[in-house]
């Protein structure tokens, strides 16, 4: 859609009233597509791009494993990275890295990562889009104080008192007393059990705590977690150093090395972004796998890139540039929820925060010594450019092919659906971000589905908002009343939704009950307030 078509029906949508409000003078700029948030420069000198080797994070070795489960462990820490060469960045890390390890599991089998904290900060890990019980699930307030927190503190956390009196705590004040039941603090050491219940997908971990989601994950705690299955294993896709995971996220770097973040307060102890920031921040530098505008050599074979947007707010519109001759340079086999049933073909993809897209990128269609740079469309200047893969002329062969047909997707089917909720994700006067008008509040339920039933939910925004749901993936069925977009294939739990979109989906809610989340992916949105639970029952 075209600017002056979007900014037509964006206002047709919305009304006057509700542009003013949320917008002020800056109308345009929010709703600028692809471009939600505001740009933080970095006030030192910048790189340049393709000099740094694309890391790539080491996978995790379970401390231990039986018959049925894998046991896995990670300390979390501050580390100090040398992220932009000759310059020390402290780090907010999982084990000391960013991106933190990456787990490695199988379906049917359990995982359980037992976090240490030794951050100065109460953390929360959430399993983005793991199908998880809700007490291991991350549940903002279930938090995890820091190694030596007093059990004082642990009672406070729990408790209604004083929590604004600790660091961090302050986003939980005002919760009621029923609401404590459900926040389960701990000191020190935690463990999350993953019962291995899904497909084959790529997640990630990363930091879920109440109103500091957005400084957590900035400061690095975010890492992968890819789960494999027979079905999978069947299929002739590349493998090992063919396989790939390329987590991009945007970063601002202050004069003295350390990550640049508009925190209203710098030791945040209070929530949120100045006023500035509010829809998002962006960073001027871009990180694949925590290194500045990467380069690889790449064999002249098929790669499968693993593209995960761990950004806060920055979306991303990525194509190969130079394009393949004939063009589909991105082929589709995956999407948040593991294998599509068949390929979809791309010249583009466009990735919100925290949607993962799985593709096949065949180097051979390039002559040797190529350089293909990874470019972001919807950026510019340094923030246009990812990556860059550097095609060898070496004689290798290549055993991958993608096939036509990839996985048994079941399609869920609307006619199944026992309720249809709406959930309108807008700007309101005076709350910030809220869903259906509510800020988040921790234990106030906003749907209650039963376990074992289909849902239509129906996503509305008034501005750019990428909408996740926890526990269960979906599928997307339409979008502003129309098919589904080209990027809404196979199961999500993500969905991109431009200003004054509506998009419907269908869940099914299996195996746990309890309480979950549903938000706002732009992490600023989240801090400030666009969550809400819902409560499976
Ligand atoms: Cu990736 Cu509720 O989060
Ligand atoms: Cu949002």
């Amino acid at each position: 859609m075209n600017r002056r078509r979007f900014l037509r029906v964006g206002a047709s949508v919305l009304g006057a009233g509700a542009l003013a409000s949320v917008a002020g003078p800056s109308v345009a700029r929010l709703l600028a597509e692809g471009r939600p948030g505001q740009l933080l420069g970095s006030e030192l000198d910048l790189p340049e791009a393709f000099r740094a080797a694309l890391p790539v994070p080491a996978v995790l070795q379970p401390v231990r494993t039986d018959a049925t489960g894998d046991y896995y462990e990670i300390t979390q820490q501050v580390a100090r990275l040398e992220i932009l060469p000759g310059v020390r960045t402290e780090a907010w890390t999982y084990g000391g890295g960013f991106p933190g390890p990456t787990v490695v599991t199988r379906s049917g089998r359990t995982a359980v990562v037992k976090h240490r904290n030794e951050l100065p900060v109460p953390s929360v890990t959430h399993l983005h889009g793991g199908h998880t019980p809700a007490d291991s699930d991350g549940y903002p307030v279930d938090l995890l104080l820091p190694v030596g927190s007093s059990a004082d503190a642990a009672q406070q956390a729990g408790g209604t008192a004083g929590m604004a009196g600790m660091a961090g705590m302050a986003g939980m004040a005002g919760m009621s007393g029923a609401d404590h039941a459900a926040a389960r603090t701990v000191v020190g050491e935690r463990s999350y059990t993953y019962p291995g219940r899904q497909r084959a997908a790529t997640l990630w971990y990363h930091d879920h705590r109440m109103g500091f989601t957005g400084p957590g994950v900035w400061r690095g705690l975010a890492g992968f977690h890819l789960v494999h299955d027979e079905e999978e294993d069947a299929l002739p896709l590349p493998r090992g150093g063919r396989d790939l995971p390329l987590m991009i996220t945007d970063r601002s770097f202050a004069a003295d090395g350390s990550f640049r973040y508009p925190a209203v307060d710098p030791e945040l102890a209070e929530p949120g972004v100045t006023d500035a920031y509010a829809n998002g921040v962006l960073g001027d530098v871009i990180l694949v796998n925590g290194a500045p505008w990467p380069r690889l050599d790449v064999d002249r074979v098929r790669y499968r890139l693993r593209l995960l947007n761990a950004s806060n707010a920055r979306l991303y519109r990525l194509e190969l540039d130079p394009q393949p001759v004939g063009g589909d340079a991105l082929v589709q086999i995956g999407s948040d929820g593991g294998l599509l049933a068949a390929p979809v073909r791309h010249d583009g993809i466009e990735i919100a925060p925290a949607e993962r897209f799985d593709v096949v990128v065949d180097f051979s269609r390039y002559e040797p010594g190529t350089r293909v740079r990874l470019v972001n469309r919807f950026g510019s200047g340094r923030t246009a450019e990812v990556m860059r893969f550097d095609v060898t002329a070496k004689q290798v062969t290549d055993d991958a092919t993608v096939p036509d047909r990839l996985a048994a997707v079941e399609a869920l089917d609307a006619s199944a659906a026992v309720a249809t909720r709406d959930f309108a994700f807008r700007r309101s006067r005076g709350d910030g971000w809220t869903i259906n008008g509510r800020p988040y509040k921790p234990g106030d339920s906003i749907a209650t589905p039963a376990l074992g039933t289909v849902e239509l939910w129906r996503f509305s925004t008034d501005l750019h908002h990428p909408v996740h749901v926890h526990l269960d993936h979906f599928q997307v069925i339409g979008r502003n009343g129309a098919d589904p977009g080209p990027y809404d294939a196979g199961w999500k739990d993500t969905v991109d939704l431009r200003p004054a979109e509506a998009v419907e989906v269908l869940v099914r809610f299996t195996d746990y009950a309890g309480a979950y989340m549903l938000h706002c992916h732009n992490l600023e949105h989240e801090d400030m307030a666009m969550m809400a639970d819902f409560t499976v029952r």
